[in-house]
């Protein structure tokens, strides 16, 4: 079995992929060989692994650890603080009065230094908080955090984090800030932050992409900014639709040939920009290992089969695999 993708970027970046635990056994293979960094999708979400205020589960997450471990592989930690995926005991008040700035705050300490400090000898680096940006007018998203805690909610969230593990990397992950408004809102965020010195060492460019999105030109006008702050980049959640977003089709057996097309050259295409910059990108990781199982079945059309990864359904390597080992 010859190492391949990850070997071929040896010198650039990690290349990873994101997966769940009980996934592990089918993915085996495919992740020994091709991938260096592996990133746990749900199981270090709020939702699974702080289901109750005083009960964690590592369970799952432990095994992905364990298999890096014995593997060679990095972990990406993902992520603390996010809107979404959170238990409801989270957001409630355990008397009568409304839940407290202090109190939400306890909580978050708790939640993020009992998880980094349990991970402090495996995760190297976190997406601390996740989707902070808001997609309309306003600067912020507004979300249970921000209404409870206020607007430093952020910076709050990346000291607890360097105070449970100093040696980690902190990032602020989003998606849609490759480019527009988004772009220039979450670039604005970041540097208010480190003109302040909070611990963040970087951006996490999520990288849910569609075959005729992003131009590989704006994208590397926002890689430019990024990487004159200084910061470290990750590309997070790569994965690149067969479909337009406005395309809202739902006939497909199976794409077709044009669309195959499309996807290798928007998949050639970034890569090329990704090694351009590679001394600001660290780690490209891919959201999934193989069409078999992908969030975007289900998003942004219930029930349309979609195939954005490098590995079909019967978990055998695509063409677009070789288009970015063979450059
Ligand atoms: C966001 C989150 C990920 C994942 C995807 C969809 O991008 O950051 O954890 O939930 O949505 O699956």
């Amino acid at each position: 079995m010859k190492p391949m993708l990850h070997k071929k970027y040896k010198g650039y970046f990690d290349v990873g992929a994101a997966l769940e635990a009980k996934n592990l056994g089918k993915y085996e293979e495919i992740l020994k060989q091709h991938f260096n960094s592996i990133t746990p999708e749900n199981e270090l979400k709020f939702l699974i692994v702080h289901p109750q205020i005083a009960e964690y589960n590592f369970t799952d997450c432990d095994k992905l650890v364990e298999f890096a471990y014995e593997n060679n592989q990095h972990i990406r930690g993902h992520t603390l603080i996010w809107h979404n995926q959170v238990p409801d005991w989270l957001f409630e008040s355990t008397g009568a009065l409304s839940l407290s700035r202090n109190e939400m705050l306890r909580r978050m300490e708790n939640h993020i230094q009992t998880i980094v400090d349990r991970y402090k000898d495996s995760i190297y680096c976190w997406d601390v908080v996740n989707e902070a940006i808001d997609d309309g007018n306003d600067f912020l998203r507004n979300n249970k955090w921000k209404e409870i805690i206020g607007d430093d909610y952020i910076e709050k969230a990346f000291y607890y984090a360097y105070e449970a593990n100093p040696k980690a990397l902190f990032f602020l992950n989003e998606y849609n800030c490759e480019s527009g408004a988004k772009g220039d809102k979450t670039y604005d965020l970041i540097k208010q932050m480190r003109i302040k010195g909070v611990p963040i060492d970087g951006i996490g460019i999520q990288g849910h992409y569609q075959v005729d999105y992003p131009s590989a030109d704006s994208f590397r006008v926002m890689l430019e900014k990024y990487s004159r702050l200084g910061l470290k980049i990750h590309i997070t959640e790569l994965d690149v639709s067969m479909f337009s977003y406005q395309d809202r089709r739902v006939d497909l057996p199976e794409p077709s040939k044009e669309m195959i097309e499309k996807q290798i050259e928007k998949y050639s295409s970034l890569f090329k920009v990704f090694r351009e910059y590679k001394d600001s990108i660290d780690s490209v990781t891919l959201w999934g290992v193989a069409d078999d199982c992908t969030w975007l079945d289900s998003s942004p059309v219930k029930e349309r089969k979609d195939w954005p990864l490098l590995f079909d359904q019967d978990l055998n390597p695509k063409e677009v695999l070789y288009s970015i080992i063979n450059w």
